[in-house]
């Protein structure tokens, strides 16, 4: 089963605080951004990549796309100032038909078996995300002091890749435009319109590069799988 991905990227990495595009930072030698593109290239079920960038960065992303020879076929969209406002541009570009993928350009880690899992689900159910089971113990605070001790048995930690029938998402994302709801991921905007959404367990090392110390675990993780 083939897929397109759209790959938000046009953040402004602020909690990384590197003065630029976290995405430009490099992991190995390599940008980050480029790691990403890599695993897309790669699988030979991707049949399109939508690339959400800030008009900031197009030039310099366009000219390691041609430095690192990513050959297929990339249609950029510029992204707006939230990550939701990025996909939704992006998903307006989509071929209609399919399943299409949602994947933080800032997690470079993400492995071709999962994510062919993950299409699969998808395909049966018209929804599934990626995640892992919590390991700490949960507590929700309110102004300094402890609220409650959430039961850890239930919760799971959410990553990207997140899949999803074309038709499904794009009802989503129409509902949440109309109601000027925005979420913290795509499935939280289909949970919204009562679709189920599946859930297949991941690996924790699919993290994503948010602030500064996440970048001595990707480059640990890297070190781990010989990239
Ligand atoms: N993103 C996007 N458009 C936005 C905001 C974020 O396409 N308006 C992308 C980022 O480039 C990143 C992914 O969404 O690949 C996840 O967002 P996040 O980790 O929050 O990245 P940034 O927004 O860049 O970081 P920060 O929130 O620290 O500024
Ligand atoms: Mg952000």
């Amino acid at each position: 089963m083939t897929y397109q991905v759209i790959l938000p990227a046009a953040g402004q990495g602020k909690r990384m605080g590197a003065g630029k595009n976290k995405l430009l930072l490099e992991l190995n030698g390599v940008p980050v951004l480029i790691h990403t593109l890599k695993v897309f290239e790669e699988d030979a079920l991707c049949n399109r990549i939508i690339l959400a960038i800030h008009p900031q960065d197009e030039m310099e992303f366009k000219e390691l796309i041609k430095k690192y020879h990513i050959h297929k076929e990339i249609k950029f969209v510029h992204g707006g100032p939230e990550r939701q406002h990025s996909i939704y541009n992006a998903l307006k570009t989509v071929h209609p038909e399919g399943i299409i993928l949602v994947h933080d350009a800032a997690r470079p880690f993400i492995q071709k078996k999962q994510i062919h899992l993950l299409v699969q689900k998808a395909n049966e159910t018209g929804a599934a995300i990626i995640g892992v089971p919590a390991k700490d113990t949960m507590k929700k605070v309110h102004n300094g002091v402890i609220v409650e001790t959430v039961e850890r048995s239930s919760l799971w930690v959410i990553q990207t890749p997140q899949a999803f029938r074309i038709s499904l998402l794009h009802a989503a994302y129409k509902r949440a435009e109309d109601d000027h709801f925005i979420g913290t991921d795509d499935s939280s905007l289909v949970e919204r319109i009562s679709h189920p959404v599946s859930i297949v367990e991941g690996d924790y090392d699919n993290i994503k590069l948010t602030t500064p110390e996440d970048l001595f675990f990707a480059e640990a993780i890297l070190k781990k799988r010989n990239r």
